[in-house]
């Protein structure tokens, strides 16, 4: 067998561009311009990255976009200052905290700052909570990019066994809590797992959030299944340069995957995808007007 490949650049695409027609649909009907910023303390390059693209893609789908960039040194108070501005904003609909912080900044107390209706994340307790019992929520962007990639790849996901590796609070449990909600027979596994293999080898969807790199081999997979890898992990090549990998040894997987995601070009395109999906939600929820459909 070989594996279909699930292009994230074509789901990606699909889901900006329906983002781009939403944001002009209320900007003509309502006089609604969302508008989304981004918070950066310190000079990660890897967040610069995500950042810049972020803003690029804001701007591309015609939302207003704020970058705000503070020193390395930025205290707690300061960042929790630049928050609160961003919250009391009325032309602000979704504030996103780059992670991680400096250690000097209390990453919890200033997600917990973010007022819930911007928290297009989905990282703040209340959001976490909400979903948990499925009430309208802001869903964390990674594992709601999955989930639009399933039902797109499958259609009904009702009655798949699914098993999610790593139970981290931004992808692992979100992932799992949002496959229950779709009928899914529900697996979080861990490091403490046992029979990792064997408990994967279960799995009609298998989603890999680990970090650990090509961990998932090719006879850890029900013939057959959807993988779906979030992990993102850089490993030195013979040439002295990097390289991306999965968590999941993709050449292996797909001789027995019947789906599958491949890294980089999976799944990682629709986090910024779907960031603008969430901030237009969360601009129609706290304008009161329909939201349109992700
Ligand atoms: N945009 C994107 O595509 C995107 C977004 C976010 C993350 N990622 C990538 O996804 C991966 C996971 O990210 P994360 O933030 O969820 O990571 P994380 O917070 O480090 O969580 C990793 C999880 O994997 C589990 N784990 C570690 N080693 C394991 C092993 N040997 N066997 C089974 N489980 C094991 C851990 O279990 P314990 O809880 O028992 O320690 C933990 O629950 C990373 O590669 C990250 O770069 C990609």
């Amino acid at each position: 067998m070989t594996a279909d490949i699930i292009d994230g650049k074509i789901f990606s695409a699909r889901v900006r561009e329906k983002a781009g027609k939403q944001v002009a649909m209320l900007q003509a009907d309502h006089g609604l311009t969302p508008g989304l910023a981004v918070v950066l303390v310190g000079d990660d390059p890897a967040s610069r990255v995500y950042v810049r693209n972020k803003g690029i893609a804001t701007t591309e789908a015609g939302m207003k976009s704020e970058e705000i960039r503070l020193e390395t040194t930025a205290t707690e108070a300061e960042v929790m200052e630049v928050v609160h501005r961003l919250n009391a904003d009325p032309t602000i609909h979704g504030i996103l905290v780059q992670l991680p912080l400096p250690e000097q900044v209390d990453e919890m107390a200033v997600l917990d700052a973010i007022d819930p209706l911007k928290d297009v994340d989905g990282f703040h307790v209340i959001n976490t909570g909400r979903q948990a019992v499925g009430l309208p929520a802001m869903v964390p962007c990674t594992p709601l990019g999955c989930l639009i990639v399933l039902k797109e790849t499958l259609g009904d996901l009702s009655g798949l066994e699914a098993v999610v590796v790593g139970r981290s609070n931004i992808v692992g449990k979100p992932m799992a809590s949002l496959l229950l909600a779709q009928n899914c027979t529900v697996t979080i596994a861990h490091s403490r797992t046992r029979d990792l293999a064997g408990v994967c080898r279960r799995a009609d969807i298998l989603v890999a959030a680990v970090g650990r790199p090509e961990m998932i081999r090719g006879d850890w997979i029900k013939p057959g299944a959807t993988v779906i890898d979030v992990g993102i992990n850089r490993i030195p090549k013979e040439d002295g340069k990097t390289r991306l990998v999965g968590d999941v040894c993709f050449p292996e997987a797909m001789d027995v995957a019947g789906a599958i995601t491949p890294v980089p070009g999976g799944v990682g395109l629709m986090t910024v995808a779907c960031l603008l999906a969430n901030t237009i939600t969360a601009a129609c929820r706290q304008a009161g007007i329909a939201e349109p459909e992700v």
